[in-house]
């Protein structure tokens, strides 16, 4: 079991002026946040980190979505990173996510969903990789 897990605030949460209280949400269920960035995806880079999804249907959709706007990139550690992550972060869909998850509150449907989140230890140092070198994380 690793310790840390990769998220991303999507396009839509940052345009929705969101960011504060997600990152707020994250610090106070006991993240530390080792790594963080503001930048924009190309609709390239959002292929390449989508790759698993290029079969399908809504891979078109996602990385135009994901190269919309600006995110926010961040590594984060806790025990048990990639699960409880997943778990603060509420299902796919919005529609189907707990009362009080991040995108219960902030996912404005199943396509434009409020953030990224790691779903095994392997995917999120391949993530973090993809985003952050070893001078920036601390
Ligand atoms: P993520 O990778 O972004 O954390 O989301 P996830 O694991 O909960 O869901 P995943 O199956 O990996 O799907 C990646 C992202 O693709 C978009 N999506 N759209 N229109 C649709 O039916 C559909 N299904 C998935 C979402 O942005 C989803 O988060
Ligand atoms: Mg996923």
């Amino acid at each position: 079991m690793s310790n840390r897990t990769f998220t991303m605030i999507k396009p839509d949460a940052m345009a929705d002026g969101h960011a504060g209280a997600i990152l707020d949400q994250i610090i106070k269920a006991g993240f530390k946040i080792v790594a963080m960035k503001q930048t924009r995806l190309s609709i390239e880079k959002a292929g390449d980190f989508y790759a698993v999804h290029k079969e399908r249907p809504f891979f078109g959709e996602l990385t135009e979505f994901m190269s919309s706007g600006p995110i926010v990139a961040a590594i984060l550690e806790k025990e048990n990173a990639v699960a409880d992550f997943r778990t603060l972060i509420g299902a796919t869909n919005p529609a189907n996510a707990e009362e009080g998850t991040i995108r219960k509150r902030f996912a404005r449907s199943v396509g434009e969903n409020a953030v990224h989140g790691s779903d095994s230890d392997e995917n999120a140092a391949i993530e973090g990789n993809f985003f952050f070198s070893a001078f920036e994380r601390f």
